[in-house]
């Protein structure tokens, strides 16, 4: 029986942006990206850029300033940010260590060729020209009280699942939904399950044992990745009876999910 694809982060094939100060990879879902992106620590402030779509920033290691409309906002390591679609934005390590944070993209994305490598969807290829973008100093306003702008995932409101054995808490954007899950090792293995839209499954803490229909049950450790297709069984609990953190990403946000990120209001 083949082997499911599990990915770690840190492994994901990385292209060269700005003179090599930005890296990043892709990694796509149906209806959706994950750009891994590591900033330098001698990257200074770029000109800022727009999308025509809601970008989510998670923030994992290094602390990193994400400039929306002139205002920046620190991300502390575990901190995430949603910028809103066609507002000017830009973002630069606020420490001397660099940053690394995965962004939540929608399809419109024009880096969604760095998921070419995947080879689960026909390829996008790399647009001829790329834009290399000027440093220029920050001259905005530093946002003090970033409270309902920037959230620490950790410190989230969790609602309980199967016997509070599973926490859990959401953060969406108008094209996607991450959702948290805190795992405790006592939890009972749950039966494999399916719906009609895939979804991505990220371990940030822990490892978990995965099942996915067709393949090997595999385990899927601290910084790993693996997509579950649509109309695919799959189901997965924590393995060496440590505490699990997993994300998953679906692209549109799930829509019985979604009150999970009601404290962020109507976007
Ligand atoms: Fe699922």
């Amino acid at each position: 029986m083949a082997k499911a694809a599990v990915y770690k982060w840190d492994d994901l094939p990385k292209q060269d942006f700005d003179g090599g100060l930005i890296r990043r990879a892709g990694f796509r879902q149906d209806h959706g990206l994950l750009v891994f992106t590591w900033l330098d620590p001698k990257l200074t402030r770029l000109a800022p850029m727009r999308a025509s779509f809601d970008k989510i920033i998670l923030n994992f290691d290094g602390e990193q300033y994400v400039e929306i409309d002139g205002k920046a906002h620190k991300l502390t390591p575990r901190s995430m940010i949603r910028i809103p679609a066609n507002a000017a934005h830009t973002n630069w390590p606020a420490g001397n260590a660099g940053a690394f944070a995965i962004e939540v993209h929608a399809l419109d994305s024009d880096l969604l060729y760095l998921a070419d490598w995947q080879g689960d969807f026909p390829a996008k290829g790399k647009p001829a020209t790329t834009k290399t973008r000027a440093a220029e100093p920050f001259k905005g306003e530093t946002v003090k009280d970033t409270t309902g702008i920037v959230y620490e995932w950790d410190k989230l409101k969790r609602e309980g699942k199967y016997e509070n054995a599973m926490m859990r808490t959401a953060f969406k954007s108008r094209g996607s939904l991450v959702t948290f899950n805190y795992i405790d090792p006592s939890i009972k293995k749950q039966p494999p399950h399916k719906h009609d839209f895939d979804q991505i499954i990220m371990i940030v803490d822990g490892t978990i044992r995965f099942y996915l229909d067709g393949f090997e049950p595999c385990e899927v450790g601290p910084r790993a990745i693996i997509r579950a297709a649509g109309d695919v069984l799959h189901a997965g609990g924590p393995e060496n009876g440590k505490h699990v953190l997993n994300m998953d990403v679906f692209s549109p946000p799930r829509p019985d999910y979604v009150y999970l990120a009601d404290y962020q209001g109507t976007l």
